[in-house]
């Protein structure tokens, strides 16, 4: 499959929706963490899969706001996953030149998970290849909000008139910061929904939904189909298909 590809077509930005991790713990008759410790060598295997690549942007769902309110238990494991797991992969990281950033309200964090996310975003920081992103304790909705503040105070503060405000400033505002919107959008697990997730950045993304596949069985070659299929779809942004420049794949 990655031979198919077309290097010079690449999405910029993928976002991953990692669903399925209690459903392909409870086929096994194992506890809902099991999935997510599982789930694990998948993220591994996708980043892996984009540096190959040379995919610019990765952003995955890790941690929506509304994961809060799953049993304390899992969520206990979550976090501790996630400590144990970025504070394992700087050096991996490093070696393959990827970035570490995070979206989110990571104050909501515990302290100890947050500082080792910070840490690793600081020993990953002048990396110039992939940039990973983690949204943690992320909702698109809360972003929105979170933009709508911001904007609100500059111009209160007179740095910013309200005619100024354009799509390219809200975008500036957004905590995915330089990246671009997104133009592929994977979800494993058979659900065909967004959930909150990125809702600005996917105003024109392509969708990519998984029916038949939990996250702890996605690996790279199921990340080269995504991108081979999205390589194959028009992307109109709303022109006809006569008006668009005809250098096709
Ligand atoms: C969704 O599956 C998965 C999550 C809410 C957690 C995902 C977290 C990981 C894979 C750990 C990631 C860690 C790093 C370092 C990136 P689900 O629990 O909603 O599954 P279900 O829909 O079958 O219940």
């Amino acid at each position: 499959m990655k031979e198919n590809i077309n290097l010079s077509n690449l999405p910029k930005h993928i976002a991953v929706i990692m669903d399925g991790n209690g459903r392909w713990a409870k086929k096994q008759g194992a506890m809902r963490i099991f999935g997510h410790h599982h789930g694990i060598k998948s993220v591994k295997d996708t980043v892996e899969g984009c540096v190959e690549l040379g995919v610019k942007y990765l952003t995955l769902y890790t941690f929506s706001t509304e994961n809060w309110n799953r049993p304390k238990l899992e969520v206990e494991g979550i976090m501790q996953l996630l400590i144990k797991t970025i504070g394992e992969e700087v050096p991996d990281l490093n070696k393959n030149n990827v970035r570490l950033k995070a979206i989110g309200d990571i104050e909501s964090l515990p302290k100890s998970a947050r500082k080792k996310l910070l840490d690793s975003i600081e020993l990953t920081k002048t990396n110039t290849g992939l940039t990973l992103t983690l949204a943690l304790s992320y909702s698109g909705k809360w972003e929105i909000v979170e933009v709508t503040k911001k904007i609100a105070q500059q111009v209160k503060s007179g740095a910013l008139a309200i005619e100024n405000i354009t799509e390219e400033v809200f975008s500036s505002f957004l905590a995915t910061g330089e990246a671009p919107d997104v133009d592929l959008m994977i979800r494993t697990g058979g659900d065909h929904r967004i959930s909150n997730y990125l809702l600005w950045q996917l105003a024109y993304a392509e969708l990519y939904f998984m029916d038949d596949l939990y996250w702890p069985e996605f690996r790279r070659q199921h990340l080269f189909e995504a991108i081979y299929e999205y390589q194959q779809r028009e992307r109109r942004f709303g022109k006809t298909s006569e008006q668009l420049p005809s250098v096709k794949v």
